[in-house]
C-alpha cells in the first residue's frame, strides 16, 4: 500500500492547547477535521517536564467522539494502564525505555481492548520494535527529544521513518506510521515522503488562527475557497 495514495491522518496535540479552555479546543479541532486527539502524558521523571493525567482526560472523554491517542512519557506504565483505559483511552502508546518488559507491556494495553504503540526518540533504533511487531498497531517516530512543544523537526529521523516503511510493509498486519515533533506544513511533507501516514501536531494547529486551514495545510491539500 502507498502511504501517498492514502489521506494523512492528523493528530492535533492538545500540549499546544488553551488549557483553560480545554473542551472548547476539543471541540474546535474535531470540527477543524482532525482524525485523532493527540494526548501527551509526562511525569516529569522520565521527560524533564509534567502536563496532565488520566482525570483531564476522563473529563474531555464525554464532549469529543474523536479516538484517544495517548503518549504516555512516564515510568513506569504497567501500574497506570488502567487508569488510561478508564479515562477512555482508545491508543496507548509507550517508550520502550520507560521499563524492563516492553512486550508484557504491550499485552496489557492489547489485553485493556486498546490499541498499542511504541515510540521511538530520535536515539532509539528501529531493532527496539522488530521483535514486538505482532503486538504493535502504531509506531511513533520522535523527530525532536521528548517533554517539550514547539521545538524543531530534526532531519536526521527521515531515513528512520524510510526504514520502518519497509518494516511495516513487511509486516503481516496494518501499522500505523506516525511523526511526532515539529511537523509543520514542509517538516509534515518531508514525513509523508519518507513514509509516514499519521501526522500529530501540536503548535501547528493549536498556535494557528485558523484550526482547519492549519489541518489541511499539514495534509497537503490547498486551503478551501
Ligand atoms: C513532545 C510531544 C509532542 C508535542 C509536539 O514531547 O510528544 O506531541 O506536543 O509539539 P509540536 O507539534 O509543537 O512540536
Ligand atoms: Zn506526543
Amino acid at each position: 500500500m502507498s502511504p501517498a495514495s492514502h489521506r494523512v491522518t492528523i493528530a492535533p496535540s492538545l500540549l499546544a492547547a488553551d488549557f483553560s479552555r480545554l473542551r472548547e479546543e476539543v471541540a474546535a479541532v474535531e470540527a477543524a477535521g482532525a482524525d485523532w486527539l493527540h494526548l501527551d502524558i509526562m511525569d516529569g521523571h522520565f521527560v524533564p517536564n509534567m502536563s496532565f493525567g488520566p482525570p483531564v482526560m476522563k473529563a474531555l472523554r464525554p464532549h469529543t467522539r474523536l479516538p484517544f491517542d495517548v503518549h504516555l512519557m512516564i515510568a513506569p506504565v504497567d501500574p497506570f494502564i488502567p487508569a488510561f483505559v478508564e479515562a477512555g483511552a482508545n491508543h496507548v502508546l509507550l517508550h520502550p525505555e520507560a521499563g524492563p518488559h516492553l512486550h508484557r507491556s504491550l499485552q496489557h494495553i492489547r489485553a485493556h481492548g486498546m490499541k498499542s504503540g511504541v515510540v521511538l526518540n530520535p536515539a532509539t533504533p528501529i531493532d527496539a520494535v522488530a521483535w514486538v511487531l505482532d503486538l504493535v498497531d502504531i509506531i511513533l517516530v520522535m523527530s525532536v527529544n521528548p517533554g517539550f512543544g514547539g521545538q524543531q523537526f530534526l532531519p536526521s529521523q527521515l531515513p528512520k521513518i524510510a526504514a520502518l516503511r519497509r518494516m511495516i510493509d513487511a509486516a503481516d498486519h496494518p501499522i500505523a506510521l506516525s511523526v511526532d515533533g515539529g511537523i509543520v506544513p514542509a517538516t509534515a511533507a518531508q514525513a509523508i515522503s519518507a513514509g509516514a501516514d499519521t501526522l500529530v501536531a501540536g503548535t501547528a494547529v493549536f498556535g494557528a488562527p485558523d484550526y482547519a486551514a492549519a489541518i489541511a495545510a499539514l495534509r497537503g491539500e490547498r486551503p478551501a475557497g
